[in-house]
């Protein structure tokens, strides 16, 4: 069955490879992408978003809406991972544009236009998604689901030891969204360390390819690998093309769980940090973990879609 798919993200590195899922994944139509304060700068983030819609071969056909350029309470903190977020290579300046419309605008009319039918993908600070929560609180039963990427599953985060960065960046939006009913699927960083690493000699296997979604892939990629292993992970991280993966592919997912999540938004060395309480006679649960997934699948997938040609 086709998704209907928006796609909220803070375009750099690994999220280009999410928009790769939405527009080349043969169950995935995205329908518009939504830019959200993260990674690196706004503006670039806007132009990393359209250069990987050319790269798809879909330059002018997914419309890229900016939205908030700044977290909901706090000062924008960018992520020193991923260089400029296109592999710090000089491409051909993309040929589409972005859209007038604001993020928030465009979430709530399409999703309006179609209620029940469009699936978000948020893989960036939750600043869009609980923007538009406060505009029209009932905008969760609307849509037919929600995938985020963050948080993590009680365990050490990636910007502090109690933090992953999309929960960093916003912790008061994560905390809205969390909090509004959408019943979120949600791919931790817990579980992306755990399943979601590919080391030197998988990414061997994807240069090989020799296509040219494959050597954007290497090109866009090469910052993340580099910086992480000075930081002792043995390889590039992929929690957000996981995210988008796992909605259109939900027989990768081998493991969930039902459980209740907040977001610390008050603790002195804990902001952002995520609790998860799988103790259901608690809380209600709020959410679905991924707790774990097909890893071969999932690469093997990945595979798959950058072997194809540019306009496969
Ligand atoms: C998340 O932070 C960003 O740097 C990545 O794009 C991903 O969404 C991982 O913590
Ligand atoms: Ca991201």
């Amino acid at each position: 069955m086709t998704r209907r798919i928006i796609i909220d993200t803070d375009t750099a590195a690994d999220d280009c490879f999410a928009l790769l899922v939405g527009m080349c994944h043969p169950d995935a139509h995205l329908e518009a992408v939504t830019i959200v304060a993260g990674n690196v700068e706004f503006d670039q983030q806007i132009e990393n978003a359209l250069l990987t819609i050319d790269m798809a071969g879909r330059a002018g056909k997914v419309p890229v809406h900016p939205g908030c350029r700044r977290p909901m309470l706090r000062p924008w903190h960018r992520a020193n991972a991923h260089g400029d977020g296109k592999g710090n290579w000089d491409f051909p300046r993309p040929a589409g544009r972005p859209e007038t419309e604001h993020a928030v605008e465009a979430l709530l009319r399409m999703v309006n236009e179609s209620p029940g039918e469009i699936d978000i993908v948020a893989i960036g600070p939750l600043t869009n998604i609980a923007a538009a929560v406060v505009q029209d609180p009932e905008f969760p039963q609307k849509v037919r689901s929600l995938f985020v990427m963050g948080g993590c599953d009680n365990s050490v985060g990636n910007v502090t030891a109690a933090a992953e960065y999309n929960f960093y960046v916003d912790p008061e939006a994560a905390r809205i969204v969390l909090r509004s009913g959408f019943q979120p699927t949600i791919v931790t960083w817990t579980l992306t360390l755990a399943q979601a690493v590919w080391s030197r000699e998988r990414l061997r296997a994807i240069d090989a390819l020799d296509t040219p979604r494959a050597e954007f892939f290497s090109i866009v990629n090469r910052p993340t690998l580099e910086v992480n292993e000075t930081r002792g992970i043995r390889g590039s991280t992929h929690p957000d093309s996981l995210t988008a993966m796992l909605l259109v592919r939900p027989d990768l997912v081998t493991r969930a769980s039902r459980c209740y999540v907040d977001v610390e938004t008050q603790g002195e060395l804990t902001r952002g940090y995520s609790l998860v309480d799988r103790r259901s006679e608690r809380h209600a649960p709020n959410a679905t973990v991924v707790d774990e997934i097909d890893a071969e699948g999932f690469f093997a997938a990945m595979v798959e879609l950058l072997s194809k040609g540019r306009n496969a």
